[in-house]
């Protein structure tokens, strides 16, 4: 197994309380309601959020979609106790699982919808390759994965922000624009980027990937 590259949602985990604060420089309401309707969400599917962090897409996706099991789940005790709190303080009724996304501790085809934000540039090449596995085999067929994450630059500045976070973390994959082909690799039959955000981080672009 391989742990040995755990990377906390800010880096650090003495960091991770600051995390929604610092997320306000991300645009992060824009890019993950855009993320939520794109996800086409019905009454009655089952959905989880890989890599949850505090749970504001787990939350707002249960908050648009009562009707719906939402589960988020993060490898981070830590950061899943800021979540728990938040999903207490809503009065939601949301699962919260400790677990690592490239082992999902679910069966084959448990979910209508896997949903992402900001986690694939945490891993590494070799386990972004396992994650997307593991998507794969818990989507029902015909699900679909809808992510949020770093991609390539769309535009001048964005590429001079990208010279430097290319070296942080594990952001290559994502500025070389190479998820879309690794979503296929594990199986997708469809994949591809649905939209560009400008952030003070480099561009935010938007995925999704259909389980035929
Ligand atoms: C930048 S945060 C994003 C949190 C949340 N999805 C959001 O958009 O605000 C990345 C999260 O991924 C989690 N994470 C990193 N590697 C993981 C892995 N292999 N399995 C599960 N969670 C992981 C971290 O603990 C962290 O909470």
């Amino acid at each position: 197994m391989n742990y040995d590259r755990y990377i906390p949602a800010l880096r650090f985990e003495w960091l991770s309380t600051l995390y929604d604060p610092v997320m306000l420089l991300m645009r992060e309401s824009t890019f993950k309601r855009t993320l939520v309707e794109q996800a086409n969400i019905k009454n009655g599917y089952r959905l989880l959020d890989v890599g949850c962090g505090t749970a504001t897409l787990t939350i707002l996706i249960k908050k648009a979609y009562p009707d719906t099991e939402v589960t988020g789940l993060d490898g981070d005790p830590k950061i899943l106790g800021i979540a728990r709190a938040k999903v207490a303080k809503e009065g939601l009724d949301i699962f919260l699982d400790t677990g690592m996304s490239f082992e999902l501790p679910y069966p084959d085809s448990s979910f209508d919808r896997v949903v992402s934000s900001l986690v694939f540039h945490h891993l590494t090449t070799e386990n972004k390759a396992r994650t997307f596995k593991e998507i794969f085999r818990v989507l029902k067929p015909g699900g679909e994965l809808h992510v949020a994450d770093f991609g390539k630059p769309h535009n001048a500045l964005m590429y001079l922000i990208s010279l430097v976070f290319r070296h942080l973390e594990e952001t290559r994959d994502n500025i070389d624009g190479l998820l879309p082909q690794m979503f296929q690799k594990a199986g997708f039959d469809r994949a591809e980027e649905t939209a560009r955000f400008m952030t003070i981080f480099g561009t935010l672009s938007l995925y999704r990937a259909i389980k035929a």
